[in-house]
């Protein structure tokens, strides 16, 4: 079922979610249906359970390969619980980004270059990957989300903050998550 993303203001993005403390639940399995819908209905590259007023640590990403977005590596679809993310370095980089609770707008965000991220799958399956790049932006900007924290909050320079059509007037940009 699609849902409701709630849209920056609202209190319950700005909270600490809660740990999953039970997994393959029909509870579970429909809380990711209903992310899953509601992501595909905005074209979105991730979602967080707190953006549709879900409180838990529940992130779904994914990105496949899109000829509108051709700068955008692929990120393959991903259940990820109570995630753990660790930087691998010191290394930032900063990169565009958008997000389905602040609709329309972009902002340049510095990120951790590469990262390893820990989780649980919805079965309770532990696993974990070392990633980089775009990859890496996905899961940190989802992780935040969990933690209260939106993309605008990072941004050092908010003269890179703005709407999509006045920023990029003749460019397509990686989607919103
Ligand atoms: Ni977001």
């Amino acid at each position: 079922m699609i849902r409701e993303v709630l849209r920056m203001g609202d209190p319950r993005l700005n909270q600490r979610a809660s740990e999953v403390t039970e997994f393959d639940t029909a509870a579970l399995h429909a809380l990711l249906q209903d992310m899953r819908d509601t992501m595909a209905s905005l074209d979105g590259a991730g979602l967080a359970a707190p953006q549709i007023g879900v409180g838990l640590r529940v992130v779904i990403f994914g990105v496949s390969v899109n000829p509108r977005y051709p700068d955008v590596e692929p990120v393959p679809d991903t259940v990820l619980i109570n995630p753990v993310i660790t930087p691998l370095g010191d290394a930032m980089e900063e990169g565009w980004e958008g997000c389905l609770s602040v609709p329309g707008l972009r902002g340049w965000v510095p990120r951790h270059a590469r990262v390893r991220y820990q989780g649980m799958d919805e079965r309770g399956q532990a696993f974990e990957r070392i990633v980089e790049g775009f990859h890496a932006r996905v899961v940190q900007h989802e992780c935040d989300h969990l933690d209260g924290i939106l993309y605008p909050m990072r941004i050092r320079d908010l003269s890179r903050f703005g709407f999509i059509e006045a920023l990029f007037p003749e460019r397509d940009l990686p989607p919103e998550a």
